[in-house]
């Protein structure tokens, strides 16, 4: 240490350690640098550890390089000695050039093990486990019904963070107040939707789907049973006009309108969960003209409400579940009678199943047991013959409701269908009927639809089996239990909510 190239006063321990400090961080930042170069699919924010994270202990080692020499300084002007370095390193001392390339070696890997590690660590705060199972009870109802959703293989951080740093930090931050909230035990239960500061869907849903190819239309052949002794089978053909995209990928009529380039609409709602909605504008942006719906039913005056604030439609007003569908108890039922995982031999299947699925229950093991007891107990009772002839009928019903009851209810974090309104439809919720209730009415009398043929054609529908050709006319809607107009002069939901 004969030839010293900066002032004395930098020779201390305190601006050494900074810049120890610096190098490392330094070293790390490259480091990680090159992996994010060599690595094919590096998670898009492998920068933020790089270019966010590790800057902090870089400045902040800088920094200290100054800070050390002026307390040195100060020292010094005080008449103190000045301060030494605790120890001096002689390379001309074969031990104690051994001692310091041992030294500089393992520190060299332990750097290069911590930036692994702390880059693995980041990959795993991305990834579905970390999301899903972490907070194990609090967040169990979305990832479970999430491996059942079409968007089982994308990723909880695709459709909540989306990419670029801002939302990544936004998401860490909140996250955070997340775990202590957890930890703390005052987290609600269930969680409230909508959630707030959802990253908009251009940024995210959009970033797979693309508005502009939704064209043409989408076959559904729903198949439902009556709450009946024989769970009489009823079968709907739909044709889904699911177009609207833009009119160069096919005719511009449909669902997707809503999200047509060419439109906007904007609306107002009076309630948290956004199901009241009595004000409604949509704007053609070629033209500038826009129509303005007004609920006849409003409750408030149309100054008032035009002074709420707006909002712009897009992906999530209706498909608010796209990946935590909790199916309300008749969609199951039908699904596996349909399926044929429950048999329609056994009579009233369809009733009971709902019955035993609707109960709130205490735990997941109470529901469990409750649905095994009551199921046996009624059919004991009521049809000893066929629990007799054919106990597996029941046994598979019983283990078919109890899987499905695990799939859609999470008493511990109080979560079913009916706490969250789906919003894709109209029957178990108001969906699109929030404004296609024909209702809603625009100065020129011009009304926002409710016709059964607008938004999707009916193909089909009765108790017989499907015919082999169907007509793509549209037929008018029957009602599959005789209740007079009522379908049409009532909201779906009033009676088919199931709540
Ligand atoms: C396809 C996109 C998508 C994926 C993937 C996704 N979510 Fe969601 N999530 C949403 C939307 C949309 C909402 C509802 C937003 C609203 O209503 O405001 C939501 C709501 C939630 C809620 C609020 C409570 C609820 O049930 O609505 C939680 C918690 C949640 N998600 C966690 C997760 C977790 C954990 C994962 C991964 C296991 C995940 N999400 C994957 C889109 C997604
Ligand atoms: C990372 C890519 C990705 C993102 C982000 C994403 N999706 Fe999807 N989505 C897919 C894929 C892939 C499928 C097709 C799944 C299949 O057919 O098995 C799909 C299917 C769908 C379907 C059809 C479901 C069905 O029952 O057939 C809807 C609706 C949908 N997505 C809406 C959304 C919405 C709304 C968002 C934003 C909240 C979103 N997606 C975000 C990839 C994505
Ligand atoms: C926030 C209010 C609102 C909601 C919710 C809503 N719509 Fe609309 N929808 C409108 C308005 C406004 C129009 C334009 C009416 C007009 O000017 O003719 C429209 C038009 C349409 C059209 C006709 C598009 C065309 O080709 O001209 C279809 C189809 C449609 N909506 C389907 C749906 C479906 C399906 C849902 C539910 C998943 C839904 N809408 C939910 C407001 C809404
Ligand atoms: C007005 C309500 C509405 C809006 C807004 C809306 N959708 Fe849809 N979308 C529907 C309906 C209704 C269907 C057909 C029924 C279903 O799939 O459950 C559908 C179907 C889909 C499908 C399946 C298409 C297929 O070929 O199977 C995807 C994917 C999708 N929407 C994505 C999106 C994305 C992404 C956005 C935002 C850019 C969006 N939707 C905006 C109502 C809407
Ligand atoms: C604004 C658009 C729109 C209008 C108007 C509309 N529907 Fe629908 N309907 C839908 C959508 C979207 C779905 C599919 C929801 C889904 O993906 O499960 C649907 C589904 C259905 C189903 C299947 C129900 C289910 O959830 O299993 C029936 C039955 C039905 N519609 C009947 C009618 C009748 C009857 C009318 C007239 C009173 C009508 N619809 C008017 C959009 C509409
Ligand atoms: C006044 C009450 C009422 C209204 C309003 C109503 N329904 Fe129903 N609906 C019933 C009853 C009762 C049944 C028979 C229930 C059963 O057998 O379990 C039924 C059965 C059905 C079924 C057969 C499957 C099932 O869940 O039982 C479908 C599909 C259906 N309704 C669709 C609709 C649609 C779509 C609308 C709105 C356009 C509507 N209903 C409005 C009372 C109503």
């Amino acid at each position: 240490m004969s030839k010293r190239r900066l002032p004395d006063i930098f020779y201390n321990p305190i601006s050494i350690g900074g810049a120890a400090l610096a190098t490392v961080s330094l070293a790390t930042i490259i480091f990680l640098t090159l992996v994010e170069w060599i690595q094919e699919h590096s998670p898009a924010y492998i920068g933020i550890i790089s270019y966010v994270a590790l800057p902090v202990p870089l400045i902040l080692g800088l920094l200290l390089i100054p800070l050390g020499a002026w307390r040195e300084r100060r020292r010094l002007r005080k008449g103190q000695p000045a301060s030494r370095l605790s120890f001096t390193v002689d390379l001309a001392v074969p031990r104690q050039r051994a001692a310091l390339t041992m030294f500089t070696s393992v520190s060299a890997i332990v750097l290069l093990l911590t930036a692994y590690g702390s880059y693995r660590t980041f990959e795993w705060t991305e990834s579905v486990e970390f999301c899903g199972t972490t907070c194990h009870s609090v967040m169990e109802p979305e990832h479970t019904a999430y491996q059942y959703s079409p968007h089982a293989r994308v990723k909880c951080v695709d459709c909540h963070v989306g990419s670029g740093a801002g939302w990544y930090v936004r998401s860490k931050l909140s996250g955070a107040y997340q775990v202590y909230a957890t930890l703390a035990d005052v987290y609600p239960r269930p969680i409230p939707t909508p959630i707030a500061n959802l990253r908009p869907a251009q940024e995210t849903c959009e970033q797979c789907h693309w508005p502009s190819h939704f064209s043409a239309e989408k076959k559904y052949i729903n198949t439902y049973f009556k709450s009946d002794e024989a769970n009489t089978r009823w079968t709907l053909g739909l044709l889904m006009k699911i177009g609207g995209g833009s009119s160069e990928r096919g005719p511009s009529g449909g669902i997707h309108w809503h999200m047509n380039v060419a439109n906007e609409v904007t609306y107002v709602s009076t309630d948290p969960q956004r199901q009241v909605i009595p004000l409604v504008r949509a704007k053609n942006k070629t033209t500038g003209v826009v129509t303005e719906y007004v609920a006849q039913d409003a409750a408030d005056g149309i100054d008032t409400l035009r002074s709420r604030s707006w909002a712009t439609m897009d992906c999530i007003d209706c498909h608010n579940r796209p990946s935590h569908i909790y199916r309300p108890p008749a969609r199951i039922v039908d699904q596996s009678l349909a399926h044929g995982r429950i048999s329609t031999d056994l009579p009233w299947i369809r009733e009971k199943g709902m019955g035993v699925l609707k109960e709130e229950y205490t735990s997941t093991e109470t529901a469990l047991d409750s649905i095994a007891l009551v199921l046996r107990d009624f059919y004991q009772k009521e049809h000893p013959a066929i629990v007799n002839e054919h106990p597996e009928l029941l046994a598979g019903a019983i283990e078919e409701l109890q899987t499905q009851y695990k799939r859609n209810f999470f008493p511990r974090m109080k979560v079913r269908w009916s706490v969250y309104p789906n919003n894709i439809g109209h029957m178990t919720d108001l969906g699109c009927f929030r404004c296609h209730d024909g209702k809603h009415s625009a100065a020129d009398g011009r009304v926002i639809s409710k016709d059964c043929n607008s938004c999707h054609t009916i193909l089909y529908q009765g108790t017989a089996p499907l015919p082999q050709t169907l007509s793509v006319a549209g037929l008018p809607f029957e009602h599959p239990e005789d209740i007079g107009d009522a379908w049409n002069e009532m909201n779906c939901v009033e009676c088919h909510s199931g709540r």
